[in-house]
């Protein structure tokens, strides 16, 4: 890591063991440059963790990487205290685009991911118990015989996340998944995933660009920036979960983080 990261001790989940701890991270595209260095990053258990930075700055690589779909150059990603060397059955993704299968009802599209191949084989009663219970916790009970085209984007990108949930994650990666949603929406998406995540015991690592996704949202903001990237500082967000109702704290917060965000970029 370049810089030291700061206020790492003000952490109030700290002691919890972490479900993800990567060291000494890099990574290049093969014929291009060093997209990041020296990123060394955990995810505690139940601990919901932002990483923000600047378009292009490699937070999409870095997520790719830690979820065991990219190997890196250096380093070590370690999940569950095991190396990682592809996706984990205990975690899940959900991008900007929902990717449902289209000519799959709701119900298949969420039960989907249980049939990877390294996903355990749930029995046929468990996996409907779990299908049912992700859909009813993003609220589209009564939906699940829709087809992809039936849904609204907001709905769509509901059913990623329930199809994510039905994984019974340990960590969920999320990368910039509301961004492509009206601002109504997108607020609401982010109280549901605080909620949902809460309720399954799910650690995330949501990338995004949104400094007022991440106050609303995180335990944790950790600021990526430089060329190549690396992890400049970070924040526990110390504000109370009825976070809009602590707006002079949001606001400082936010101010700070800009600044560092400025000072980052390239
Ligand atoms: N397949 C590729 N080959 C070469 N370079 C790539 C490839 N994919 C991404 N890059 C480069 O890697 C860098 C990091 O890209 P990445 O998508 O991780 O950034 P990001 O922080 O997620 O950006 P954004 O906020 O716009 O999503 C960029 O400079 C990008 O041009
Ligand atoms: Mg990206």
């Amino acid at each position: 890591m370049n810089a030291p990261l700061v206020d790492a001790a003000l952490t109030g989940v700290q002691a919890a063991e972490p479900v993800l701890d990567a060291r000494g991270l890099s990574f290049a595209h093969a014929g291009a440059g060093c997209v990041f260095d020296g990123i060394s990053l955990s995810v505690r258990r139940r601990e919901i963790v932002a990483l923000l930075g600047s378009s292009g700055c490699g937070k999409s690589t870095l997520l790719r990487v830690l979820a065991g779909l990219e190997r890196p150059a250096t380093g070590e990603v370690r999940f569950l205290d095991q190396p990682l060397t592809r996706p984990h059955p205990r975690s899940a993704l959900v991008f900007q685009q929902p990717s449902l299968l289209p000519w799959l009802r709701l119900a298949d599209n969420v039960g989907f991911g249980l049939d990877f191949a390294h996903q355990p084989r749930a029995g046929k009663a468990a996996r409907a118990a779990r299908v049912a219970a992700a859909i009813e916790a993003v609220g589209l009970s009564g939906r699940e015989g829709a087809y992809p085209a039936q849904l609204s984007g907001g709905m769509a990108q509901r059913a990623a996340l329930a199809r994510a949930l039905a994984r019974e994650p340990e960590l969920l990666f999320a990368d910039e998944p509301f961004s492509a949603l009206d601002a109504i929406t997108r607020a609401e998406m982010q109280a549901l995933l605080v909620d949902v995540v809460h309720r399954w015991h799910s650690a995330v690592l949501l990338v995004t660009h949104d400094i007022d996704e991440a106050i609303l949202v995180a335990d944790r903001i950790v600021l990526m920036g430089g060329r190549p990237g690396h992890l400049v500082q970070e924040w526990a967000v110390d504000i109370p979960r009825d976070r809009e109702d602590h707006p002079d704290a949001v606001a400082a917060l936010r101010l700070a983080i800009l600044a560092a965000l400025r000072h980052a970029s390239p």
